[in-house]
């Protein structure tokens, strides 16, 4: 706490404590945890480190609110105004909560107050307006029977959320899961943790009902897998690593739990040799840098069709190299820190990897600042499909471009991942791209654009990139399930 003094800033932080029954309470254990600021690497405050025991309070809460029946059987249009209302106050504090944003996941400030914030409140405001319109249907199907479907809410919802984008992805789980009916168990990630319990004291003072929202802050292992693993938790929602992704589904699968999964890529960016050039070499940095590489469907291998390919390498890198990186909260930061040592570790060791595997370092590679979690945008040119490079999700600011010669070679080297959360292809023959965008197996696939997002647009992975979509009408096919009723006549 001491250090948070030396943190150039316009908000106060103060401890965390656990969101549970509307009160912020301390850990059962008495146990906290520091969150860092990986700018600077300083201590920015302790929060309560959640456990087992913890997460059954919190779960008996949500269990209690809900089947009080105040929130899921309240007015739909009402539960509607109280998510307007959670999307104003985002809304009326999204100079503090960009900052607090910015000093706990070390993003540009640019990015949390044109992003991350407005994103989500306009996240709550999108599913204030499905409140009242999650519709069931009469379906003809005996002359002799009135049959109609009602579509009802799970119940108890754990949601467990990484470090990414921490505000925007508790916004993606909690507005759709409480517009549907359900409760929430919220487990922040344990780098990022501010931003979720600032969101906790909104929804209070938007008028939240005893223990329908409840987080829980604390590690992976312990606090997560003991939300996953409950019984008293109908429905889990993830994001984060394929990993870990796993594990819950596992985990989900003691009382059945409905899941939901939002995990790694290893996206295809696919630029041919009709593309507007300039263009594409903007998507690629786009698709590679933004939020310091650490998206889920960041470009991250980059196919570029041999003709234009060394051309296109160049331009690539000597835009890179004007990145400016630096102090999160300057203004004119265009890249921040990577979250956390073990982060900026690991894309090291995937730097060092490309090296030795024979894949040419075309720009950056190292640390950019001596303190502080701060990379250099970093170009690989010469990769082939099969290196760790090509493979494996680093989640950073390293590209690895690979070429190709014909649209099915193209297609083929996209599709060859484990991954298929997203996909772009760059040209000006439309046939082309609405081949490709058929034949990439991808839950996304962008068209001369790169991570163009809308919140009533479906977002989610195929393969092991995740199980069912998040945003627009079909988050809501995630948070209720369908009742058939039959009425004899
Ligand atoms: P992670 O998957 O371990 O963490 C994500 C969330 O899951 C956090 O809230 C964490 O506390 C929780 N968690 C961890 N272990 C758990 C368990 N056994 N049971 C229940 N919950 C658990 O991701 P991590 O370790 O922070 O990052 C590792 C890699 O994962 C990254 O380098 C990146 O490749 C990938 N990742 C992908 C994300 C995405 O948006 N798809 C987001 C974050 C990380
Ligand atoms: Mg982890």
């Amino acid at each position: 706490m001491a250090s948070a003094a030396s943190v150039k800033s316009p908000v106060s932080i103060r401890p965390g404590k656990l969101l549970i029954d509307n009160r912020f309470v301390d850990a059962a254990s008495g146990k906290t945890f520091e969150t860092i600021n990986p700018a600077t690497e300083e201590v920015l405050t302790v929060v309560a480190e959640g456990d087992k025991a913890d997460v059954d309070k919190a779960v008996a809460a949500a269990r209690r609110a809900f089947d009080g029946g105040a929130w899921s059987e309240m007015r739909a249009r009402d539960r509607g105004r109280f998510l307007y209302k959670v999307a104003e106050l985002i809304d009326a504090h999204r100079d503090e909560l960009a900052v607090l944003e910015s000093l706990d996941n070390g993003k540009p400030i640019s990015e949390t107050s044109a992003v991350d914030v407005p994103q989500a409140a306009e996240v709550f405001a999108y599913y204030a307006g499905w409140a009242d319109k999650v519709l069931g249907e009469t379906i003809p199907a005996s002359p002799n029977f009135f049959t109609y479907t009602l579509r009802e809410p799970h119940g108890v919802c754990g949601q467990i959320i990484p470090w990414n984008f921490p505000l925007l992805m508790a916004s993606w789980k909690l507005a759709p899961a409480l517009a549907c009916g359900n409760t929430c168990v919220l487990k922040p990630a344990e780098q990022t943790p501010l931003t979720a319990l600032r969101l906790g004291e909104l929804m209070i003072e938007a008028g939240l009902p005893i223990g329908v929202v409840n987080i829980v802050t604390g590690f992976g292992p312990t606090a997560g897998a003991a939300l996953a693993e409950h019984r008293g938790v109908d429905k889990i929602a993830f994001t984060g690593s394929t990993e870990v992704g796993r594990i819950i589904q596992r985990a989900a699968a003691i009382n059945i739990k409905s899941v939901s999964l939002e995990l790694g890529g290893k996206s295809p960016n696919i630029v041919f040799a009709d593309a507007d050039i300039e263009a594409a070499v903007k998507g690629a940095m786009a698709g590679i840098f933004f939020n310091q590489g650490e998206v889920c469907c960041a470009g991250s291998r980059l196919f570029v069709e041999e003709p234009v390919h060394d051309q296109f390498v160049e331009a690539l890198s000597a835009h890179a190299k004007t990145i400016r990186v630096g102090d999160p909260l300057d203004p004119a930061t265009q890249m921040g820190a990577q979250v956390s040592e073990e982060q900026f570790s690991k894309i090291l060791g995937f730097i060092d990897d490309g090296k030795k595997s024979g894949a040419k370092l075309v720009t950056g590679g190292s640390r950019a600042r001596e303190k502080g979690y701060f990379l250099q945008p970093t170009v690989f040119d010469a990769v082939r499909n099969d290196m760790r490079i090509a493979r494996e999700e680093i989640f950073g600011p390293v590209v690895s471009t690979l070429t190709f010669k014909s649209v099915e070679e193209a297609i083929r080297l996209g599709n060859d991942s484990d991954y298929g959360l997203a996909a772009a292809v760059w040209t000006r023959d439309i046939t082309k791209a609405h081949r490709a965008a058929r034949a990439l197996r991808a839950g996304t696939v962008w068209v001369n654009t790169y991570n163009a997002f809308d919140t009533a647009m479906p977002f989610g992975g195929y393969k092991e990139s995740g199980i069912g979509r998040e945003l627009g009408a079909q988050a809501l096919q995630l948070y209720t399930q369908t009742k058939a009723v039959w009425v004899a006549l």
